[in-house]
């Protein structure tokens, strides 16, 4: 298709026409000239394709698919493989249903376990954020479909999405918030990014240019083209220039005729609006289903169900194992206890809201241990403790070997469009675990949350597994761990605080009428628990398994390298138990001699490695400029200070087990300017004013207080060094003067 061709031969009112949707979910086509529309419809883990009643809130019903585990649980996979084969997985559905682009994946950064949508996205970590993301997108394009990455940028919380301003600074916004979706535009180039409902530092996403077009296109190269989230144009002239190209849902003409107005009158370049539909028509004709996808990708929805199953037992994270209580072999008398046994939690509400063809409830594999008897609890629709089920659970618990309690966030406390009020349980299940681990000394916990909870009964119980919202086959995978057919993997794409207060954006979440301020900066999640030495329930990265594993032989490839370099980190991994297992090893890099503040260390590499017993396996990762760098955002770049910096390997954040230093330097030396304004210890550091300011000094006698025999001198030159120039001249006695200081300028 010569697509400048078809532009040429397009009126003023089709291009327009063009940049908002025909329907809630299709676009515009222009039958003439041979444009026909695509269908798009929600992800991310799974196709929300509705044929009748449309909306954006997971209300009316969409057709049958498979719901593969949420965001919050693939990203504890830390298994880049995993997510592509569930990006192919999720398209070949979208392919049979004419869908050619499914919106997703969010990579929107967990800033407070209160966001209502954390269940979407995958970790507080931008690097983990942006590798996963990279992967499910590359999955999906593999196949022809597209993606839509969202939402870009800085929606971290429900309330207020469509209005509020998020107040981020630049570093901040740059080193975690952008750079969570940096990688994956970079790296995987999706079709699409869906910009964010709210406002970025007093400017809506959906018209900034310096998100949409500087950073995004400028910057990062993206060349797809950005849709709106659904309903967030404000002002679509000044979007479309800024960089909009579709608005979602349709416009029913309002908004067309608007761009038609503005560059009829001069206010908008056509030039600008020939852009945006040379890009809306590249992708158009890009993501048409082709009778040869559908031969390619037949679907078959019982190896997607099964499929989920095995991607799910990928994610599910063992907290806790006390005296090896996991796995239970099948002859024990097991008490199943809590109504999520039977009808799990696997999904979040909104937009996300899949029709599942299928769903598993653990309960159905209950004969695997035929000793087994289950106990509903609780109500999962109440918050208040039901005493008789309460009661005949704990008969339950008593009489049996062990209980294993499945709890979690029902849909009433966590889904999109609203936040949660508090991290805890609902009071009924607190209550009967805390009860139940009084009467059964045995007991395991499965959680199916979106986001962390506190555990007020930790140290009562022997075993948690995190199973996460996980899909539609979560039961069958929770089982598959809890008897051992699966050995568990996953390991924490988030921090567990120990309380709601102790989150380092508590003060400032969810902000104010108007805005939200990021005032904790950089220190998101693990980055600021560590920095503040504040105990956490459980640490970023971490995760047990069935079997042990013994790190060894870290060494990197020089001690001292430049920032232009790759450097090359090798390291040995042995399974030292007696199962087969996969670990997740972790790279965290840790600055040691910055002058900037920065977290102590950051995640900057990852391997997920398969062994049998006794196995040992040779694992590297690579390296680059970013993986020691900070946004400088005076300099608006990144850069790498001189210095030590730690590389540390550990199976989680806080348990580091190899570390080694490294000297890195900037290939082109930094300068900070001198002005009048910079510390004279600063400025003496420069050799030209040094030699300038030595030589002054010499002209003139010291003042008494600086003399060498004053037992003071110290202390004053020390004073003298924190004075910025421009004042020296009244410290050193006007021994310096406003000329002599114009002169050193200059
Ligand atoms: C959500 C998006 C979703 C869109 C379409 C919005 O409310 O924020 O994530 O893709 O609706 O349903």
């Amino acid at each position: 298709m010569d697509i400048q061709q078809i532009i040429s031969e397009m009126t003023l009112e089709e291009k327009a026409s063009l940049c908002s949707g025909a329907s809630f979910w299709d676009t515009v086509a222009v039958e003439r000239l041979d444009v026909s529309s695509i269908t798009v419809a929600d992800g991310p883990h799974g196709l929300r394709r509705q044929r009748d009643d449309a909306d954006h809130l997971g209300i009316a019903q969409s057709v049958p698919a498979t719901c593969f585990p949420t965001g919050c649980a693939t990203a504890c996979s830390f298994d880049e493989e995993l997510l592509a084969e569930m990006g192919k997985a999720i398209a070949a559905e979208c392919i049979a249903e004419d869908v050619s682009i499914v919106l997703g994946p969010g990579a929107n950064i967990k800033r407070s376990p209160l966001c209502g949508r954390n269940f979407e996205y995958f970790s507080e970590d931008p690097y983990l954020s942006t590798k996963m993301a990279a992967a499910h997108i590359k999955g999906v394009q593999s196949t022809g479909v597209g993606t839509s990455l969202k939402h870009y940028v800085a929606n971290n919380q429900e309330t207020l999405r469509l209005c509020i301003s998020a107040e981020v600074d630049e570093r901040t916004l740059r080193e975690i918030y952008l750079a969570s979706f940096e990688g994956a535009v970079k790296e995987a180039q999706p079709t699409t990014v869906m910009c964010a409902y709210n406002k970025v530092n007093g400017e809506y996403a959906s018209e900034n240019e310096y998100l949409l077009t500087q950073i995004l296109r400028d910057e990062w190269g993206f060349n797809g083209f950005v849709v709106s989230d659904w309903g967030a144009v404000n002002d679509r002239v000044k979007g479309l220039a800024a960089g909009l190209e579709l608005e979602m849902p349709t416009s029913d003409g309002v908004n067309d005729a608007l761009i038609v107005e503005a560059v009829n009158a001069g206010k908008l370049d056509e030039s600008v609006l020939d852009q945006a539909v040379a890009r809306l028509l590249k992708v158009i004709f890009d993501t048409q289903i082709t009778a040869a996808q559908k031969a390619k990708y037949p679907l078959d929805l019982d190896k997607h169900d099964e499929k989920a199953r095995q991607i799910a037992t990928e994610c599910a994270v063992l907290l806790k194992n006390e005296d090896a209580l996991l796995p239970i072999a099948s002859n024990k008398k097991v008490a199943f206890i809590g109504e999520f046994f039977e009808k799990p939690r696997y999904q979040g509400g909104g937009s996300s809201h899949i029709n599942p063809y299928k769903i598993t409830p653990a309960k159905a594999f209950i004969s695997m241990f035929p000793n087994a008897a289950y106990a509903q609890g609780f109500s999962i629709d109440e918050d208040k403790t039901d005493e008789k089920l309460l009661a005949s659970a704990i008969e339950l618990a008593q009489n049996s070997d062990l209980c294993v309690i499945f709890a979690g966030l029902p849909d009433r406390h966590e889904s999109e469009g609203f936040d949660r009020k508090h991290m805890r349980l609902p009071d009924n299940q607190n209550q009967l675990i805390e009860e139940i681990s009084q009467a059964q000394p045995n007991c395991v916990v499965v959680l199916h949350n979106g986001s962390p909870v506190e555990m007020p009964w930790i140290h009562s119980v022997k075993s948690v597994l995190e199973a996460y919202l996980g899909g539609q086959a979560t039961g069958a995978a929770v089982m598959d761990v809890l008897g051992g057919t699966v050995n568990p993997s996953g390991k924490l794409a988030e921090t567990f605080p120990l309380r709601l207060e102790d989150n380092p954006s508590y003060i400032n979440f969810p902000g104010d009428r108007d805005k939200v301020e990021y005032r904790e900066g950089v220190f998101v999640g693990y980055r600021y628990y560590e920095k503040k030495e504040i105990p956490v329930l459980f640490s970023f990265g971490h995760g047990l398994s069935y079997t042990s594993f013994e790190y060894s032989e870290l060494t990197v490839d020089r001690a001292e390298a430049l920032d232009t370099d790759c450097v090359t980190v090798a390291v040995n991994i042995k399974n030292t138990g007696s199962r087969a297992g996969k670990e997740i090893m972790q790279l965290y890099v840790a600055p040691k001699s910055n002058t900037v503040v920065r977290p102590l260390k950051e995640l900057k590499g990852f391997k997920k490695v398969t062994l049998n017993p006794g196995e040992e396996k040779t694992v590297t990762f690579s390296l680059d400029k970013r993986s020691f760098a900070f946004y400088d955002a005076d300099l608006k770049d990144w850069r790498v200070e001189s210095g030590i910096y730690g590389i540390l390997i550990g199976a989680s954040s806080q348990d580091i087990r190899l570390e080694k230093d490294i000297t890195v330097n900037p290939a082109i030396p930094y300068k900070r300017p001198i002005t009048v304004n910079s510390p004279v210890a600063e400025a003496m550091a420069h050799p030209k004013v040094a030699a300038f300011l030595n030589k002054l000094r010499e002209s003139v006698p010291n003042p008494p207080h600086l003399d060498e025999n004053n037992p003071m001198a110290d202390m004053f030159a020390a004073m003298a060094n924190e004075l910025p120039l421009r004042s020296s001249a009244m410290f050193f006695g006007r021994m310096i003067t406003q000329a002599d200081l114009d002169e050193v300028m200059k």
